[in-house]
């Protein structure tokens, strides 16, 4: 029996947003925003939040400063039952941070990676690799030195039999360098969304990129947003299915972070891959019904509920 189901391996930092900002920023001046929220940031803290809160037993390995922004990120996680015990702290770097600028529907973004950028396989205490079923990798283009070991991480974790996924993100240098041939064969689980993959292979159509996973790949979910998602299989087969349709959306922040949840949490439980992507369509659009990508994975219960009333699914959690 292994102590966690999951392990999760990205980035950390904090969100502080501002919104109802009175203008646009200039240079050179101070303005008021009437609202801020100080909060958990990371895409794959939200992956691991919502694991853990859909049942599994989480784990994260990830890199802070030790400052009072690392201890609001390990409270934070702590409260939603990820255990923190593989983080490492560092006194050479400043916790990450992204300071977000809401203006409606648009936001400015800048971030400081701190610490995360310069974790690498070294860092990682190799009792990880005894102690789960499953690693998650995420948010490589704002890690360069999890992004070097790549390859190196994901042998390691095959040759202790442990199955692993990986979803890219978005790169913010958009040069998407990123050597996918030798990186994909050794991926469980591929989970990018279908811009992400258009770009990370060179090319010019979904379809065009389809085709230069295929020979590579061991199971691919490719994220489409509202539209839903697409299965591809080693064997060569393709599985398209329709999203839950919500009327209502709330936001869509951590959509893909809440698919990676869900498909991860069926996969560890020994579901086929299309009771995968199932659970991921699902969870992605539970994730829409509230604020944030947390919002909506309360309490198995709560996800319980609204899986029945908002989409008519009954699962048992
Ligand atoms: N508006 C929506 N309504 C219902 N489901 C959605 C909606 N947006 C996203 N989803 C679900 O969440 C999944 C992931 O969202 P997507 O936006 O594609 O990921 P990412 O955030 O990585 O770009 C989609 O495949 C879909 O199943
Ligand atoms: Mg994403």
């Amino acid at each position: 029996m292994k102590q966690y189901d999951v392990i999760a391996i990205g980035e950390l930092n904090v969100d502080l947003i501002l919104n109802g900002i009175e203008r646009d920023i200039e240079i050179g001046k101070e303005i008021f925003a009437k609202d801020m929220l100080l909060t958990l940031g990371s895409s794959t803290a939200i992956f691991a939040a919502n694991t853990s809160s859909l049942g599994a037993k989480v784990g994260f390995v990830g890199m802070i400063g030790k400052d009072s922004f690392g201890q609001l990120v390990k409270d934070s996680l702590i409260s939603k039952g990820v255990s923190t015990d593989f983080i490492i702290e560092t006194d050479k770097y400043a916790t990450g941070v992204t300071v977000g600028m809401n203006y409606g529907e648009e936001r400015a973004m800048v971030t400081h990676q701190g610490p995360m950028d310069v974790m690498t396989f070294d860092d990682i205490d190799l009792s990880v690799f005894e102690s789960t079923k499953h690693i998650h990798i995420s948010s490589v283009f704002f890690q360069a030195g999890l992004k070097n070991d790549l390859v190196k991480i994901l042998k390691y974790a095959t040759e202790k039999g442990i199955t692993t996924s990986l979803d890219v993100q978005w790169d913010p240098s958009e040069e998407w360098d990123f050597d996918y041939k030798a990186i994909l064969p050794w991926v469980t689980v591929f989970i990018p969304n279908e811009t992400e993959i258009t770009l990370l292979t060179h090319s010019k159509t979904l379809e065009e990129a389809i085709e230069k996973v295929k020979p590579l790949i061991n199971i691919c979910a490719i994220k489409q947003g509202n539209k839903g998602s697409l299965l591809l299989q080693k064997d060569g087969t393709t599985h398209f299915l329709n999203s839950f349709l919500n009327s209502e959306v709330v936001d869509a922040i951590g959509a893909g972070d809440s698919f990676n949840s869900g498909f991860i949490f069926q996969f560890t439980k020994g579901g086929n891959p299309k009771e995968c992507q199932y659970f991921g369509n699902l969870m992605g659009a539970i994730n829409t019904t509230s604020a944030g990508g947390t919002g909506a994975f309360s309490s198995k219960m709560n996800i319980e509920k609204v899986c029945k009333e908002k989409f008519g699914q009954n699962i048992k959690l």
